[in-house]
C-alpha cells in the first residue's frame, strides 16, 4: 500500500527561546527536520506532507529543493489539528504515518514496523519513560489492549503514575482517519485538538490499536529545549563514534570527535582529540588526522598524515601527503602522492605535483605545481591585483626560494630556480636562476645616528 508521511512542525518552541523556529536548530550540523525527513524517504513514502505554522518561510525556503508538499497551519490548535490540515492532498487509500519535525532520531527500521502494523488499522508507538511526566500516558484494558491516551495535563493522579507514554508517533489507514479525525472535539484542559482521540473511535468500530516500542529511547525523545538538543547531539554523536570503531578506526576518545555529515574511513585510521568532519569526507586506509582539525567534503588517500590544527575544506589528497600542523587548504587544492604541506600554509585552487614540498608560511593560489617543486619559506602568488585573479605555473623540479613573491600570470619553467627575496614577474626559462632584488651594498665610513643632548 502506498505510504504518506505526515510532519508536524507548526510549533514556535517557545523553551528554545530563539527567532528561528524549532526545527531549523541543528543537529549534526543540519536541521532537525533534515533528519525527519531522511528517515521518512527511507521508507520510499508516495509522498511527506510538512506542516508548517511559526516561520513557515523561514523553513520552506530552506528545504527549497526537496521534494516535499507543504502545509500551512497559521493557528496551532494541537496535533489532531495539524494532521487534518494535511489530509485533503492524501489519497484515501494510502497509509499515514505521523512524525514530529522536533525528534529527530527515530530510525526508519522502527517506522517500517509502524506502517506494517498499520495496514487496518490504526497503530501507535509508545514507550516505558522512568520519568513520563509531561507526556500522554497510555491506558490500557485487563485484557492489556490500549483503550485511550490521556495528556498529562487532563490526567488524575493515578493516570499520572503510568509509565507508558504516547512517542507521538502514529499509523493509519488514510480513509479511517479521514472519517475520525473530523469528529475530535477540543474538550480537555488545553481546548486542543488532540491527535490521540481518534484511537477511542477505532476501538468503537471494533478494531483495536496495534502499539510497538522503539529499540531504543534516544529514537523517540524531542528537543524542547536547548539541553535537550545537546544530549541529542551527544547520543547522535556517540553513535556515529561507535559505528567508526566498530569499522576499524581509532579514536583518540569517542567522546571528543564531531561528525557533521558522512564521513567514510578505510581501516586502521586514527582520528586523535577534537576533529570535526562537515559535509562527505573519505579517510582511506591508514591515515592519521590530528588533534583539533577541521575537515569538509574531502578526500584524503591512504598514508596520508594530517598534523593537528589543519583546516581542509573541499581538497583531495592523492595519499601519503604530509600536512600541517596549522595547514589551511581551502576548495581546489588538489595534492598528488607524497605532497608536503607544513605549517601556516595557505593553499587555493592549486594542483601540487608528487613529492613537492611548500613546507612553511606560504600562500599559492591559482597556482599549477609540478612534481618535486620546492616552494620555499614566505613564498606568495600574488593571484589577485585587485580585479582579477591570474595563474600561476611552476614545471617540475622548480625551486623557489624563500620569501619569492611571483607576482601572476606567471610561468616558472621545469627546473628553474629562483634566488630568495626576488619578485618575479615575468617567465623563467627552463633551468635557469632568475635572481630579482637589489643587490647588498656595503658602505665603510657611515656615521651612526647620536642620541640629542636632553634640554
Ligand atoms: C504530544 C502528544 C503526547 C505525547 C507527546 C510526545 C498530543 C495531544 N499529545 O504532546 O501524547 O506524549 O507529544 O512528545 O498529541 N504541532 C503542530 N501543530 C499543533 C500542535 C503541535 O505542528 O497544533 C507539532 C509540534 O510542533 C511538535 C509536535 O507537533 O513538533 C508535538 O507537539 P507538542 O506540543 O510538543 O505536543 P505535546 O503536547 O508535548
Ligand atoms: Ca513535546
Amino acid at each position: 500500500m502506498n505510504l504518506e508521511v505526515v510532519i508536524l512542525a507548526a510549533g514556535k518552541g517557545t523553551r528554545m527561546r530563539s527567532k528561528m523556529p524549532k526545527v531549523m536548530h541543528t543537529l549534526a550540523g543540519r536541521p532537525l527536520l533534515a533528519h525527519v525527513i531522511d528517515a521518512a524517504n527511507a521508507l520510499n513514502p508516495k509522498a511527506i506532507h510538512i506542516v508548517v505554522g511559526f516561520g513557515a518561510d523561514q523553513v520552506e525556503g530552506y528545504f527549497s529543493e526537496a521534494s516535499v508538499s507543504w502545509v500551512e497551519q497559521t493557528e496551532q490548535l494541537g496535533t489532531g489539528h495539524a494532521v487534518l490540515q494535511a489530509l485533503p492532498g492524501i489519497a484515501d487509500d494510502s497509509t499515514v504515518l505521523v512524525l514530529y519535525g522536533d525528534c529527530p532520531l527515530i530510525r526508519p527500521e522502527t517506522l517500517k514496523t509502524m506502517v506494517d502494523l498499520a495496514q487496518t488499522g490504526p497503530a501507535l508507538l509508545t514507550a516505558e519513560m522512568p520519568n513520563p511526566s509531561g507526556l500522554g500516558r497510555i491506558l490500557r484494558d485487563d485484557q492489556g489492549a490500549l483503550s485511550a491516551v490521556v495528556e498529562d495535563k487532563d490526567a488524575s493522579s493515578e493516570q499520572k503514575q503510568i509509565t507508558e507514554i504516547n512517542t507521538g508517533v502514529l499509523a493509519a489507514p488514510a480513509d479511517k482517519l479521514k472519517t475520525w479525525l473530523p469528529q475530535v472535539k477540543a474538550e480537555n484542559n488545553q481546548r486542543e485538538y488532540y491527535l490521540p482521540d481518534i484511537l477511542p473511535m477505532s476501538l468503537a468500530e471494533g478494531s483495536e490499536v496495534a502499539t510497538t516500542m522503539p529499540e531504543f529511547l534516544w529514537e523517540i525523545e524531542g528537543v524542547n529545549d536547548r539541553i535537550q538538543l545537546s544530549q541529542l547531539e551527544r547520543a547522535y554523536q556517540d553513535r556515529a563514534a561507535r559505528a567508526l570503531m566498530e569499522q576499524g578506526v581509532t579514536l583518540a576518545d569517542p567522546s571528543r570527535v564531531d561528525v557533521r555529515g558522512k564521513l567514510v574511513c578505510g581501516q586502521d585510521v586514527f582520528i586523535d582529540v577534537n576533529a570535526v568532519f562537515e559535509g562527505e569526507v573519505t579517510i582511506e586506509e591508514g591515515v592519521s588526522i590530528g588533534a583539533n582539525c577541521v575537515i569538509k567534503d574531502s578526500y584524503i588517500g591512504s598514508g596520508s598524515d594530517i598534523k593537528s590544527h589543519c583546516v581542509l575544506e573541499e581538497a583531495r589528497l592523492d595519499g601519503y601527503a604530509i600536512v600541517g600542523p596549522y595547514a589551511r587548504l581551502r576548495p581546489g587544492t588538489n595534492l598528488a602522492k607524497g605532497a608536503k604541506i607544513g605549517n601556516f600554509v595557505e593553499t587555493k585552487k592549486a594542483n601540487i605535483g608528487e613529492g613537492s614540498k611548500v613546507n612553511h608560511l606560504a600562500y599559492i593560489g591559482d597556482s599549477e605545481i609540478g612534481a618535486e617543486v620546492n616552494i620555499g619559506a614566505g613564498t606568495i602568488t600574488c593571484n589577485y591585483d585587485g580585479a582579477n585573479k591570474y595563474p600561476t605555473k611552476i614545471g617540475d623540479g622548480a625551486f623557489v626560494g624563500s620569501n619569492s613573491t611571483l607576482v601572476a600570470p606567471l610561468d616558472i619553467e621545469a627546473g628553474a630556480f629562483i634566488g630568495a627575496g626576488s619578485t618575479i614577474t615575468k617567465t623563467v626559462p627552463a633551468g635557469e636562476l632568475a635572481v630579482a632584488r637589489n643587490r647588498q651594498r656595503h658602505i665603510s665610513n657611515w656615521q651612526k645616528p647620536e642620541k640629542k643632548a636632553s634640554e
